[in-house]
């Protein structure tokens, strides 16, 4: 069977912080370490990230790590006795100035004074992922009242979306300001920025971690409606990131369920075409918190977006407080294997039809054109600085594998998101610039992936260390 080209990404949290497990993670397939800002201390993400890297290396691995900001997510305050239960038709009023420890089933406090302004009468709010909805009565300047469409147990902190989206938070917190500092701190490969409304928070975000001294890739996480409202609010949300993640969670309270599985695969599709990631989150392997097997749903989740082409799936609970983290990475790994040995994974109608705009972007695709309809090309090496070259690449379908030849190790580590895309340590300056296709071809030759008589296609630039240069496409036979 074909190597796995799906990549997964799995949440690092209490049932996957000791060594030992995390290195049960890495040897089940985990690609990307996800650290969730909203929960843990600074020094439980230091110590994680140090394990993932000592172990990682120790595997000859290369694995990416990802933080995930918390962002404005609006919620409530708390209870006096933590949870209450709402029931239908009562009323229920939310406050800006009711003492935020002093909850109850008549009032509770919300942390987000601007709620009063975007919400109107008639609107509909959904607490903790929509298990309770409120029907907004009337607004006052202090306070929303609404009564209880459905009801049911309540508890402190938990979020207040809007159904259609509209509640407007800036993107980025004071917390989300220190997270980035610590990103930058702990040269993590990618953020993640929750919330982001437009391309313009995105930039916000970017020059913050580029000030905190940091070069991680930047992750759109698409959860608020008006990111999917139409085309171009999606398009200029993908342009400005180098990824996103479809974050099915808030997405899904938003725009409702009924839609959600359209809308991802529409973001996944569009994300490719601008040669940009996608990570599929969320709920993907849900029963698995409490059970060592995944639910025929969930087992057809996976798939599909695996059937997608979605760069990566992510775990959450799954993998950072469940019961069998490893057992998630595991089926997870086995599901996206076994859907990869559908054609329609190998075959690509990518921009049929469609003019390129670099000469690297087509050097890129010409390639893999070339490796789909040349039978004996068994693998493709692109040498690259950022990564940039092999992303394109893998933006087609193909069971070629792509091998990403790089010096950099922060190069090594973020392609390990990337489908299909498999990082190997080179530095070309080691060589005389006349050998370096043939020692590249020879790695990879000593490590088994070719034998004589195979063909490899390598791509490369005029220099042999600058960054969007590639204009060479070379087919050519192991010797
Ligand atoms: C390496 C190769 C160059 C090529 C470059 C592309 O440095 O030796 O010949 O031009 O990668 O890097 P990129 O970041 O654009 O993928």
């Amino acid at each position: 069977m074909n190597k796995r080209r799906t990549k997964i990404v799995a949440t690092l949290g209490p049932a996957s912080s000791t060594p030992e497990s995390i290195e049960q993670l890495l040897l089940a397939g985990l690609d990307v370490a996800r650290l969730n800002f909203s929960h843990g201390t600074a020094d439980e993400h230091r110590q994680r990230v140090r394990l993932v890297r000592d172990i990682s290396a120790r595997l000859g691995r290369h694995i990416a790590i990802m933080g995930d900001l918390q962002g404005p997510k609006i919620r409530i305050a708390r209870f006096r006795d933590t949870q209450v239960m709402l029931q239908r038709g009562q009323p229920f009023t939310l406050s800006n100035t009711h003492s935020p420890d002093d909850g109850d089933e008549h009032i509770v406090g919300i942390d987000y004074p601007s709620l009063v302004q975007d919400c109107n009468p008639g609107d509909e709010l959904l607490l903790d992922d929509g298990r309770v909805v409120l029907q907004v009565d009337t607004v006052d300047e202090h306070a929303v009242h609404t009564t209880v469409l459905v009801g049911g147990p309540l508890s402190n902190n938990k979020g207040i979306n809007r159904r259609g989206g509209g509640i407007s938070a800036p993107s980025l917190t004071e917390k989300d300001h220190e997270d980035i500092r610590l990103a930058a701190e702990l040269e993590l490969d990618y953020v993640a920025v929750s919330f982001p409304r437009s391309g313009e928070d995105i930039e916000v975000a970017r020059k913050l971690v580029r000030a905190a001294g940091s070069h991680a890739w930047l992750i759109a996480k698409i959860e608020r409606a008006e990111a999917v409202a139409d085309d171009e609010a999606l398009d200029s949300l993908i342009q400005a990131s180098d990824g996103v993640m479809v974050a099915r969670g808030d997405l899904g309270v938003e725009v409702g369920d009924a839609r959600l599985v359209g809308i991802q695969k529409r973001i996944i599709q569009h994300a490719r075409h601008q040669n940009k990631l996608v990570i599929t989150a969320t709920q993907m392997m849900e029963s698995m918190i409490a059970s060592p097997l995944p639910t025929r749903a969930e087992v057809s989740d996976v798939a599909n977006a695996v059937l997608d082409h979605t760069d990566a799936v992510m775990l959450s609970g799954e993998t950072a407080s469940g019961k069998y983290p490893v057992e998630a990475v595991a089926a997870m790994a086995r599901i996206a294997q076994g859907a990869e040995q559908e054609r329609i994974t190998t075959r690509s109608q990518h921009r049929v039809g469609q003019s390129f705009e670099r000469c690297d972007e087509t050097i890129a695709l010409a390639s893999m054109y070339a490796a789909n309809h040349f039978a004996g090309v068994k693998a493709i090496i692109s040498l690259t600085e950022s990564g940039n070259t092999p992303l394109i690449m893998s933006r087609i379908r193909s069971a070629v594998p792509i091998y990403c030849f790089t010096p950099h190790p922060t190069t090594q580590r973020r392609a390990a998101m990337f489908r299909g895309v498999y990082p190997v340590p080179f530095d070309p300056k080691a060589y005389e610039p006349t050998d370096v296709s043939d020692s590249a071809i020879t790695v990879l030759k000593n490590s088994g992936v070719v034998e004589p008589g195979d063909w490899v296609i390598l791509t490369k630039g005029d220099s042999y260390h600058s960054t969007g240069g590639t204009n060479t496409l070379k087919i050519i036979k192991v010797e």
